[in-house]
């Protein structure tokens, strides 16, 4: 593990992702989601027409799939690049049909095993901000600070809709509804509760009412009079 490692957990919508890349960038240590390694397999999987309830063909496709995530060399509202065997899938791994099939993919221990094994590796290089579900608990249970974001369902539906509208466009007819971004996130928490694991040790910080820059003050207070 690197001098410096932070993890931040916690359910779909809960700012994890945003707020992890703010503090990486504050810091100057490597950002890494998690959620889009998983979100990868996914995509390979419906790429190459793989069965998503078959456990040991998912794990072999992790194992041979030539996942790069990469710093953007593209300013299009990317926090990074999405690669797979050489194709630029950053967007891709966020279609309806990724979303809905990632929960299901990375619930097989086959497909867990071999990624945690990645993101072990990634957080011996150096210092890094690595967010997930299950950083705290599973991957670096000796991460300095162990963060957990918590939102409420309705609140978590509504940035995840804005952040729609914002790259899709208000006439696009790919726009979900806001009730089905609500369904669509029940549904996953539903499926990820068992890897959705909160570390012992960590700190549990509610954002329904902080803004994205409130939360990074905060986890800032938090990992300073922690040093
Ligand atoms: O964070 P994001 O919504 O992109 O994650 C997509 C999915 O990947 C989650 O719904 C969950 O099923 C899975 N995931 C996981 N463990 C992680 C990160 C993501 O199981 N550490």
């Amino acid at each position: 593990q690197g001098p410096h490692c932070i993890a931040i957990d916690g359910p779909a919508g809960s700012g994890k992702s945003t707020v992890g890349e703010r503090l990486a960038q504050l810091w100057g240590y490597l950002y890494v989601d998690t959620g889009a390694m998983y979100r990868a397999v996914a995509w390979l999987a419906l790429h190459e027409d793989i069965d998503i309830s078959d456990g040991r063909a998912l794990g072999e496709l992790a194992q041979r799939a030539n996942v790069k995530i990469s710093k953007p060399e593209i300013a299009d509202g990317r926090q990074y690049t999405v690669t797979v065997h050489g194709r630029d899938i950053t967007w891709e791994i966020r279609s309806p049909a990724v979303t809905q099939a990632v929960s299901p993919v990375s619930s097989h221990p086959e497909v867990r095993s071999l990624l945690i094994a990645q993101q072990r590796k990634m957080a011996e290089q150096g210092s890094v901000v690595m967010v997930g579900r299950d950083i705290g608990a599973v991957v670096l249970p000796d991460a300095e600070m162990k963060i957990y974001l918590t939102a409420s369902l309705e609140e978590r539906a509504r940035r995840r809709h804005a952040e729609l509208l914002e790259r899709l466009g208000e006439h696009n007819p790919a726009l979900p509804t806001l009730e089905a971004v609500i369904k669509d996130i029940q549904r996953r928490d539903d499926i990820d509760r068992d890897n959705m694991l909160m570390a012992k040790d960590a700190i549990v910080v509610e954002t329904d009412h902080r803004s994205i820059s409130q939360v990074v003050e905060v986890i800032t207070h938090l990992v300073e009079n922690r040093r």
